[in-house]
């Protein structure tokens, strides 16, 4: 074996679109500025009447098979990564298999199914599952199949409204992978937070500018443990730097303090010294607040130099293109980032194979983890392969009211009946509730 990580993936975009400056910010009464400038943010997609997280789960699943020419017995597991899951006890993935055995003539009765939860994290925690049984001998040749999915809605007229979105992410993960290969060293950054939470509840409590400062403070912690297991970290050693985005305001943030943190005693701390000086050390402070203020504001210098800007530019800002015109995917964020990331290397021709990957996953709870993950050759191929633009480009956009009439749709507390904006078309949709409650599914050709 000499790797084990994702194969191929997919990703699937809810089929509705909210502009966000030009439809949602003047509804809100807000300026257009907050989204495309503060939050970096432009438009958000979402579910049409028949989509779901099963449907968008098993679609991303079937495009991703019928690519790689799998059927059900190439596959021993299937892991299902959500936060907005409608059972507690039935998990999301046998709903999934259910309905990609509508379409194969075998089944996957052999595959171990699960569901994990620890809200935007469990993608990166799936992905983890399937490494260690691989790399435990215990897949009998068979793939993973891992898919992230959620609709990330918030209640009407919170401020994390402005940040929703809904999406699922497929990946497969196996040995000689074609895309990317998973370090063994990780790093953990965990503790005990109520920032965000669904405590039995279907749209989340927030502390939304806390759970800001919990992401940063949990990121920091896993660098560090990172880096105590894989040595000194440098920038230069990472072609880009995938992180969780519930916004790219959101990363702009996590860039500015990670760069910040790991280029300290570095040559590069060094060379910015002569043009913004040493970073601020706490023992050179009468006070912790007076060390944080010369933090904040070395760190606004930092990112005006030329060298922080490039940096951003090469291993950030590519990261955040397919985010911006989705939202906040929540377990599939930071796999979108990925993507994003190296679809941008392959439409500037960037030649990706061999470099590495710092891949910065988060979730509220709260949890941060940082691994590497070497890009492999074949990953050209895999992300040619990638029809996300169209997707996004071919999305029904909402008015405010049908915004409105959506958000409805999907809230578990409101009855109503709304045609819907899109035809199905080669893709599997809700077909409405069985005898015992469960939601059912067909194929619609
Ligand atoms: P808010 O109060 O709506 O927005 O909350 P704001 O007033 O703070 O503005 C946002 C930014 O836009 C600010 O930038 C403003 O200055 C700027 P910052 O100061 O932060 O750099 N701004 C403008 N810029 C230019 N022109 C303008 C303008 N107006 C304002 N005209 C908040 C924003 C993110 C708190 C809210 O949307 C929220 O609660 N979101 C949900 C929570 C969230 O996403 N938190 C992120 C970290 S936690 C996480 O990532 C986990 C998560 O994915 C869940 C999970 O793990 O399951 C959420």
């Amino acid at each position: 074996m000499t790797g084990v990580g994702i194969d191929a993936i997919e990703i699937r975009t809810g089929k509705l679109k909210l502009d966000l400056a030009e439809t949602f910010a003047p509804a809100q009464g807000e300026d257009p500025g907050k989204y495309t400038k503060g939050l970096g943010l432009h438009a958000s997609s979402f579910p049409d009447v028949y989509e779901d997280i099963v449907t968008m789960a098993a679609n991303a699943a079937h495009r991703l098979m019928e690519r790689k020419g799998l059927t059900p017995d190439d596959i021993g597991r299937i892991d299902v990564a959500t936060e907005s899951a409608f059972d507690n006890s039935k998990p999301v993935s046998t709903y999934v298999a259910g309905c990609l055995e509508e379409v194969y003539d075998d089944d996957f009765h052999h595959a171990n199914k699960g569901e994990r939860k620890f809200a935007c994290i469990a993608g990166t925690q799936s992905l983890d599952d399937a490494f260690n049984w691989i790399r435990a001998g215990r897949n009998r040749g068979r793939a993973a199949l891992v898919i992230a999915t959620d609709t990330a809605l918030y209640a009407r007229d919170d401020p994390g409204e402005a940040t929703q979105g809904a999406g699922a992410v497929a990946m497969l993960v196996d040995e000689d992978p074609d895309l990317v290969t998973f370090s063994t060293e990780q790093g953990f950054g965990s503790a005990d937070e109520t920032d965000f939470l669904k405590p039995n509840q279907q749209f989340p409590s927030v502390d939304g500018k806390r759970s800001v400062n919990v992401y940063l403070a949990r990121m920091r912690e896993a660098l560090d443990d990172f880096a105590a297991q894989a040595g000194d970290l440098h920038p230069d050693d990472y072609a880009m730097v995938p992180f969780h985005t519930p916004f790219p305001g959101m990363v702009r943030k996590a860039a500015a303090l990670g760069y910040r943190h790991i280029v300290r005693d570095t040559d590069v701390e060094l060379a910015l010294a002569e043009e913004i000086g040493r970073q601020p050390r706490p023992e050179e402070f009468k006070t912790r607040e007076q060390y944080f203020d010369a933090m904040e504001e070395y760190t606004d210098e930092l990112t005006e130099t030329e060298r922080y800007g490039d940096w951003y530019a090469d291993s950030i800002e590519p990261t955040l293109s397919i985010a911006r015109e989705v939202g906040n995917w929540y377990t599939g964020s930071v796999h979108v980032a990925r993507a994003a990331g190296l679809k941008r290397s392959l439409e500037e021709g960037r030649e990706m194979a061999g470099e590495q990957l710092l891949v910065a996953s988060y979730g509220s709870g709260a949890q941060a983890e940082v691994h590497s993950e070497t890009v492999q050759p074949g990953w050209r191929e895999e992300i040619e392969a990638l029809n996300v633009d169209e997707q996004i480009d071919d999305r029904y956009e909402l008015s405010f009211e049908e915004y409105e009439q959506i958000h409805d749709v999907h809230n578990h507390d409101t009855e109503t009946d709304v045609e819907e904006f899109t035809a199905p078309d080669g893709e599997f949709v809700f077909d409405g509730w069985g005898r015992m409650g469960e939601r059912k599914y067909r194929y619609v050709r």
